[in-house]
C-alpha cells in the first residue's frame, strides 16, 4: 500500500494557480474584457410600416421596419451600444442584375437611414456598401460577359452609392464587396461631394465563408444556386494574402480595418492587430451566432458562456470592436452584472 496521507509541497517557485485561486485575483489578472462600447449591433432593416418579422435562422433577430429600427437603436443606446451596422432587405421587385435600385434617389433605405440618424444623432451608423441586396443573381457586383462579378464597373456604382449613403446619414461606410481599388475610389468620391467626414470601414479580409449562409436568408441574396463568390472574396487557406488586403485598404485610406468571420480566423486578427496602427474590426458572422444558438437550443452548449467566451477570444486575439448579433444581450447582461 502506499502511504498517501503525507505529500510533501512540490519545489516550485512557480505556482501559476496562484494567481488563479479567487475571483479578485483572477479580475486583476484578466487580460482582455468585452465592454458595450467595443460591441456593433448588425440590424437588417425593411420597407414599410409593418412589423417586426423574425428572422428564422437567427434567432432573436428581426427585419425591422423603420419605426421599429428607430425604437431598437434607442433601446441599444440606453444599453451602452453606441453604434450599429444596417443592412436593408431589398424587395425581389426591385432587384434587376445590374442593383440598378441601389441608386435610385428614391430607394427607402437611404430615407430610413436619414429618419434613423434624426432620431438617434449619437448613434454611430454603419452602412455596408456592396450590391448584393439589390442583385437578383446574389452576387455584390455586375457582372461581366463571362459571369464573373465586374471590378472597375462594380466600383464605379459602388462609389456613388457610398455617396449616397453618406448623404443620407451614415457615419461610417463599410465596402463589403472586395472589389480591387474600391477603398481609394470611395474615398476619392466622399471627398468630391465634400463628406470628407465620413469614416471607410473595410472589410478588409473578408473571406469566401460558409458561414454566411442565416444573413443571406436575413437579407434575401440568397440564389438558387449556391453563390460561390471565391473570384472576389478571400481563400480560407491563405493568412498572408490577407495582410496584403489590408495593407492596400489601409494605404488607399481606410479608417478601421476589418476582418470577417472572426472566430475562425483569429490568426489573422492577431497578425493584422500585430502590422497595423488602425483599429482592428472584427465580425461574428450570422453562421457563428447561429451555431451557438442551435447547440445552446439542443442543450449541449450553454448560450451566455458559449456566447461571452467567443467574443473574449476575438478581443483576445486583437481586435478592437466586435460587430455582432449576440450585442444587444451582451449590453444587456453587462448592465445588469
Ligand atoms: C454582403 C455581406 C455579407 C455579409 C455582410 N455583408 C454576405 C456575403 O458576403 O455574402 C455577411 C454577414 C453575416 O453573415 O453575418 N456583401
Amino acid at each position: 500500500m502506499i502511504n498517501s496521507a503525507y505529500t510533501p509541497p512540490l519545489d516550485l517557485v512557480r505556482r501559476p494557480r496562484r494567481n488563479r485561486q479567487n475571483a479578485a485575483i483572477r479580475a486583476l489578472v484578466r487580460e482582455a474584457r468585452v465592454h458595450a462600447d467595443d460591441l456593433i449591433q448588425p440590424l437588417f432593416v425593411k420597407d414599410g410600416a409593418g412589423v417586426a418579422e423574425p428572422i428564422t435562422s437567427l434567432l432573436g433577430q428581426s427585419r425591422l421596419p423603420v419605426k421599429a429600427l428607430v425604437a431598437e437603436v434607442e433601446a441599444l443606446a440606453k444599453l451602452g451600444i453606441r453604434a450599429v451596422a444596417v443592412f436593408p432587405q431589398i424587395e425581389p421587385s426591385l432587384k434587376d442584375a445590374r442593383g440598378t435600385y441601389a441608386l435610385n434617389t428614391k430607394n427607402w433605405f437611404f430615407s430610413a437611414i436619414k429618419k434613423l440618424k434624426a432620431a438617434v444623432p449619437d448613434v454611430l451608423i454603419i452602412a455596408d456598401v456592396a450590391l448584393d441586396p439589390y442583385t437578383d443573381h446574389g452576387h455584390d457586383g455586375v457582372l461581366d460577359a463571362s459571369g464573373d462579378v465586374a471590378n472597375d464597373e462594380t466600383v464605379s456604382i459602388l462609389t456613388h452609392y457610398a455617396a449616397a449613403l453618406a448623404e443620407a446619414g451614415a457615419d461610417i461606410v463599410a465596402p463589403s464587396d472586395m472589389m480591387d481599388g474600391r477603398i481609394g475610389a470611395i474615398r476619392d468620391e466622399l471627398d468630391r461631394e465634400g463628406l470628407t467626414h465620413t469614416s471607410i470601414m473595410a472589410y478588409a479580409a473578408k473571406f469566401a465563408s460558409a458561414y454566411y449562409g442565416p444573413f443571406r436568408d436575413a437579407v434575401g441574396s440568397k440564389a438558387k444556386a449556391p453563390l460561390d463568390k471565391s473570384t472576389y472574396q478571400l481563400d480560407p487557406a491563405n493568412l498572408r494574402e490577407a495582410l496584403l488586403e489590408a495593407r492596400l485598404d489601409e494605404d488607399q485610406g481606410a479608417d478601421i480595418l476589418m476582418v470577417k468571420p472572426a472566430g475562425l480566423y483569429l490568426d489573422v486578427i492577431a497578425s493584422l492587430r500585430g502590422g497595423t496602427a488602425l483599429p482592428v474590426a472584427a465580425y461574428q458572422v450570422s453562421g457563428e451566432y447561429a451555431q451557438i444558438h442551435a447547440a445552446a437550443a439542443a442543450g449541449w452548449l450553454d448560450l451566455a458562456r458559449a456566447r461571452d467566451e467567443s467574443l473574449l477570444a476575438i478581443k483576445r486575439a486583437g481586435a478592437d470592436m466586435i460587430l455582432t448579433y449576440f450585442a444587444r444581450a451582451v449590453a444587456e447582461k453587462l448592465r445588469s452584472a
